[in-house]
């Protein structure tokens, strides 16, 4: 989840604040440029798509070449749609002497204008691009059939920038065997450190470098928590507190995440992601314990498909994590919709922590994810249930902001730390690489 060693370099001499506070990010413009038929640029709501895309566009002089459509819920209507598409082309350098204007009339086909338009296009001999913004509103699956439709025989000046929150089913794994296919998604829209710095440098907020690493850990270069918190933190009399108590609880990427991510979802997979975002991980098994129903897994599978902040720890695809901001947003939501269920849930998944352990050593089972480095006592649940609190005996429980002092100090609840790799207050993943514990639990 963290960007490239090395790319903080290059991008350090590169990102620099663009006008109106924008980031520039020729990594990103350059890969834009290449001459695939087909970009397409899939990560979760916040990443930067658009931003990326306007930004290119202006930064590339593509102005009079690009025609730009946003999607909207009413594109549904094929008819709307290609409507839409027509206009904006027609708003093109080469594309206003060749797309011939259509009126909307009651009975005109999504795929009557398509084919209009490959007879219109057909004699292009100029570069264009079409940009279609938020694809994945484009639910009706006719609509992305005729898409497919264009971008199979358009004529080879014709470009395609496709932007979407998740994958949508469009047959490009033709083009990409083709070596016709560019694919920017949510790792490579992450923002590095320069280019966050650079972000709150726009945004008139300068930080020590420590602040800095923290925050950008914390929202894993999540660009609109970035964003948030360069917001918040302008005029900020404390800066170093402020990024020390970042979280998705914070009541600004609060109200982002629960627009945009979870009240979107619906009631079962909301309850789902409430009552497990106690722990810092889950599989299916321990969802559908939690939640007292089945299917818990292919739930988490689709909301990692769907980039909606969920992130799978596994090849196999059956542990996952939510991203630290949005688990913070569910956690708060659960005490706030439901405190007294706290108890019981960690209750409930502790059980099945020792059950599964014991089932391990008795059996040898796989080890769970990340379990390797943590230490012996140390359940992977978070909040107040915790076993471990990275402090000496006396505080027995989770408080927010609570850290792990020294490795000295360090007690699991049941027995001293062993020599184990681990530093204060931080954990080993098994990449290798060490992260710093969340807000919520010291973890
Ligand atoms: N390069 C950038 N420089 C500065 N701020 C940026 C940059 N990219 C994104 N942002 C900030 O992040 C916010 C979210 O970006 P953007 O709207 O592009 O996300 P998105 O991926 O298109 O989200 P959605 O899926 O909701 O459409 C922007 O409103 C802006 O404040
Ligand atoms: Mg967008």
């Amino acid at each position: 989840m963290r960007p490239a060693e090395g790319q903080d370099t290059a991008a350090a001499s590169a990102s620099r604040p663009g006008t109106g506070g924008i980031v520039s990010r020729p990594r990103l413009f350059e890969q834009l440029a290449t001459p695939a038929r087909v970009t397409v640029v899939t990560a979760p709501p916040g990443s930067g798509k658009t931003v990326l895309l306007r930004s290119w566009i202006s930064h590339s002089g593509l102005a009079d070449r690009a025609a730009w459509v946003a999607a909207g819920w009413g594109d549904r209507d094929p008819q709307q749609f290609w409507l839409s598409v027509l206009a904006a082309l027609r708003g093109t350098a080469a594309g206003s002497a060749l797309v011939q204007p259509v009126s909307a009339a009651p009975g005109l086909e999504g795929w009557a204008l398509v084919e209009r338009l490959l007879k219109d296009l057909a004699p292009l001999d100029e570069p264009a691009w079409l940009v279609i913004d938020d694809v994945h509103e484009l639910g009706a699956d006719q609509v992305l059939r005729q898409l497919e439709l264009l971008v199979m025989r358009a004529p080879a000046p014709l470009r395609f920038v496709l932007a979407a929150r998740h994958e949508v089913r469009l047959g490009l794994h033709r083009l990409r065997l083709a070596g016709e296919l560019t694919e920017i998604r949510q790792p490579d829209l992450r923002f590095s450190v320069a280019e966050a710095r650079a972000l709150f440098h726009a945004a008139g907020v300068e930080l020590a470098d420590p602040a800095l690493a923290i925050l950008h850990d914390r929202t894993e270069g999540w660009v609109a928590g970035l964003r948030l918190a360069a917001l918040s933190l302008a005029g900020h009399p404390d800066p170093a507190r402020f990024a020390a108590e970042f979280s998705g609880s914070e009541r600004t990427v609060a109200e982002y995440l629960l627009a945009e991510v979870l009240d979107r979802q619906p009631g079962p997979v909301r309850l789902l992601l409430l009552r497990t975002s106690i722990l810092e991980r889950v599989n299916g098994e321990l969802a559908d314990l939690l939640t007292g129903s089945s299917g818990g897994e292919r739930v988490l599978q689709d909301l990692e498909q769907a980039n909606a902040f969920v992130v799978s720890l596994d090849t196999a695809r059956s542990w996952f994590r939510y991203h630290q901001m949005f688990a913070g947003l569910l956690r708060l939501e659960l005490r706030r919709t439901a405190p007294e269920q706290a108890t019981a849930l960690h209750r409930a998944a502790s059980a099945w922590f020792e059950a599964t352990s014991t089932r391990r050593r008795r059996y040898g089972t796989p080890r769970l994810p990340g379990t390797g480095d943590r230490p012996p006592g140390c359940s992977p649940i978070t909040g107040p249930a915790c076993t471990w609190t990275g402090r000496r005996p006396s505080s027995t429980s989770c408080s927010p902001g609570s850290r792990p002092v020294s490795a000295r100090t360090m007690r699991s609840s049941r027995q001293s730390p062993r020599r184990m790799s681990w530093r204060t207050g931080h954990w080993r993943l098994p990449s290798g690489t060490w992260t710093r514990p969340s807000a919520e639990c010291g973890r």
